[in-house]
């Protein structure tokens, strides 16, 4: 698959039990269902937060803009805490948002599939802001900027 070219999305939600805000680097990202409007990807169960995503209710799926490989290399780093020193809000039920990020959804989980190694989210959104003109790409390995709107 990583001849099959596709976007970079930073995913948000926070420990139910601590607050502790939690973050991953997600490209398998995908469409649904238009009505109601739903969107899925894929989390390994192998990662540190696997239990934090197949417990979490709420999430934000943040798109990356062409530029922002900062953020991918934050949020792929083994440290304790991938949001200090961000600049962050939260969205109405205390979900991290990453700032200058130009487009972002807001789901409530609405389906978990077992599929393999990975659990498949699947999210409906309930809000959204998309301003985004030039995505970050990821193809063979490498990021790209995209091509502009
Ligand atoms: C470009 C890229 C795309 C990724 N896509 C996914 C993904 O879709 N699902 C996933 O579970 N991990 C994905 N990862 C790996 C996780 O972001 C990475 O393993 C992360 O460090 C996991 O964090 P944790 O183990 O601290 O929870 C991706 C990593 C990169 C660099």
């Amino acid at each position: 698959m990583s001849g099959w070219i596709t976007g970079i999305a930073l995913v948000t939600t926070k420990d139910e039990k601590t607050g502790r805000n939690i973050g991953i680097v997600c490209n398998s990202l995908t469409s649904v269902s238009l009505e109601p409007l739903l969107i899925s990807w894929c989390v390994d169960k192998k990662t540190k937060s696997f239990p934090d995503w197949e417990n979490a209710k709420e999430w934000n799926v943040h798109i990356l803009a062409a530029g922002q490989e900062d953020l991918v290399h934050r949020f792929t780093a083994p440290v304790a805490d991938r949001f200090a020193g961000l600049d962050i809000t939260y969205s109405d039920s205390g979900i991290p948002i990453l700032p200058n990020v130009e487009t972002y959804f807001t789901c409530k989980t609405f389906a978990k599939h077992e599929a393999g190694d990975h659990l498949i989210l699947i999210g409906e959104v309930i809000d959204y802001q998309d301003s985004i003109a030039q995505p970050l790409t990821f193809f063979r390995g490498k990021f790209l900027p995209g091509p502009h709107a």
